[in-house]
């Protein structure tokens, strides 16, 4: 008997440790005496928002959204395609109301993890953070694979004035071992060193661009953002360029059959590039370095959305004006298919500029979601999730510099050993994951935490934050009922999660909550000694 009710209360005691919330004036508190200097402004947000947001999803992905991949595994919405963009940003809006809503209430560092923390409690906490390492670091190596490919494509288009191998580098400096292996296998020429039968490749452009963002955001978040307001400038010219060049070459006959895969090719369409808005939830997590957060935020997360959905949705309608999308495309067109628009009628100029567009799109892609990343590791580190080393400010840059060469030597280690195209896909379930939470925890925080000013609220609860579950929901199980690794893979991620917490996280927690009581105990001997 006696056993049986120490086990309850053990359960019971367990129970009650991992659904520890956080209270939120604690996090303001811990905010507060932390070392992040506060400089980002409302221009600042929308430019790391809009750099975050617009990369490789419109500038690779929209190709295979509209067309469907090249053996046709996968279905394309064809022109469709603007549908499936405000699919998407539909479910990202409701997504993006709730975040302005916690961003405004609980400024600080860590975006869904904090207000996991503060709604649903410890557990569930760590693995919102674990889950946002797929969004953010995974992103980030995916991302950084895609700057690679960018970039090789750009440099072979200097075939005649830059030596061979510069122009074209052997496979193995710049594939990962996954995609070199299909390069070897439709072209026996292409030599991979290979070590005890094991293919060794070194993705050089993508360690090289890691390092360098690294760097550049060690030296400080406001030259970060200097850097990516240089490079939205050029992608949103870019893109402009796409379009009102574009619009002369649409033939309208191309828009019909309207969905030539019907609706399944347009929600295809709509999973897929879903990837191209991923990053606005990005700015929630550096509410702690922001001037006037309870104003800014919400302008910032929502203007960034709104101004990216205008952007895709003209793109859309040109590419798929120009090039008809329901039959069989060139390879091409799903590699980079706004530079192959231009070239297709004589406009290689404009075809090298939009390259130079990608790169640099790209570029302030990797910046923000890096700086994600390191965000929310240094909240989780706050919290005892990982080691408190990682808390430690640059004295000069005022930057958590080991936390962020920390995340870029990990970044280097993914992009010697992932498959990449299972990366992205991961990417997507754990962004989808991360905004559903999102969405529960206002609903929940409503109830629990009524009173708590709310500089803003999301209008219509709950029957917005609802709709942004169904529609996140929604695409993330369509998209699990089709065969896919990352679908097998996404359930293994969140158990590996689990486990790390018991053992580690858990434990960590424990040792500091012993600590902290040991020394309340040690205060109040001296208090009595005196
Ligand atoms: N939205 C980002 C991109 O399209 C992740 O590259």
């Amino acid at each position: 008997m006696a056993e049986k009710f120490n086990r309850a209360t053990f359960t019971r005691n367990f129970l009650k440790k991992i659904t520890r919330i956080k209270n939120p004036d604690e996090m303001l508190a811990d905010a507060k005496s932390g070392g992040l200097e506060k400089t980002l402004g409302v221009w600042d947000l929308i430019i790391l928002g809009v750099g975050a947001i617009i990369g490789s999803g419109i500038f690779a992905v929209v190709g295979i959204a509209a067309a469907g991949s090249a053996d046709g595994s996968a279905l394309g919405a064809g022109p469709g395609l603007v549908v499936s963009m405000i699919i998407a940003a539909i479910a990202c809006i409701f997504s993006a109301l709730c975040y302005s809503e916690f961003a405004t209430m609980i400024p600080v560092s860590g975006g869904a993890y904090t207000y996991t923390f503060a709604t649903l409690g410890e557990f569930a906490a760590w693995m919102v953070g674990w889950v946002l390492m797929l969004e953010y670091a995974i992103g980030f190596i995916a991302v950084a694979c895609a700057w690679s490919n960018h970039f090789v494509q750009f440099m072979a288009g200097f075939d005649k004035i830059l030596p061979a191998w510069l122009a074209h580098p052997p496979a193995w400096l710049v594939n990962d071992a996954f995609a070199a292996a299909k390069i070897a296998s439709e072209n026996p020429d292409v030599f991979i060193p290979k070590v005890f039968g094991m293919p060794i490749c070194i993705n050089m452009p993508a360690i090289l661009i890691v390092l360098l963002m690294t760097a550049i955001l060690v030296k400080g978040t406001k030259d970060s953002t200097k850097m990516a307001g240089i490079m939205v400038f050029v992608k949103l010219a870019v893109i402009a360029l796409f379009v009102l060049a574009g619009a002369f070459f649409v033939k309208p006959e191309n828009w019909t059959p309207f969905a030539p895969n019907g609706a399944e090719g347009i929600f295809a369409g709509a999973f897929l590039i879903f990837f191209a808005y991923i990053g606005f939830d990005a700015l929630a997590t550096a509410a702690e370095e922001c001037k006037n957060p309870q104003k800014d935020l919400p302008i910032g997360i929502i203007g960034s959305l709104l101004v990216t959905t205008i952007v895709y949705v003209l793109v859309a309608l040109v590419l798929t004006g120009i090039q008809d999308t329901s039959s069989a495309v060139p390879m091409e067109f799903l590699k980079a298919p706004m530079a192959f628009c231009m070239s297709l009628h004589k406009m290689d100029w404009a075809a090298g500029l939009i390259s130079i567009g990608s790169l640099a799109g790209l570029t302030s892609v990797l910046l923000v979601l890096e700086m994600a990343a390191t965000r929310i590791l240094y909240a989780m580190s706050r919290d005892h999730f990982i080691s408190q080393r990682f808390q430690k400010i640059h004295p000069k840059f005022k930057t958590p510099a080991l936390l962020t060469w920390t995340v870029g030597l990990l970044a280097i280690v993914g992009i010697l050993t992932l498959n990449l195209d299972v990366a992205a896909e991961l990417c997507n379930y754990g962004t989808f994951t991360s905004f559903i939470i999102v969405c529960v925890a206002v609903l929940i925080l409503r109830k629990t935490d009524p009173d708590r000013p709310r500089p803003f609220k999301v209008p219509l609860s709950p029957w917005l934050p609802l709709m942004g579950i169904i529609c996140c929901g929604g695409l993330m199980i369509y998209k699990s009922m089709q065969p896919s690794g990352s679908a097998l893979l996404f359930p293994v991620w969140l158990g590996v999660g689990a486990i790390i917490y018991l053992l580690y996280g858990f434990v960590k927690n424990r040792n500091n909550e012993n600590k902290i009581h040991k020394e309340i105990v040690e205060l109040k001997k001296q208090e009595m000694k005196r």
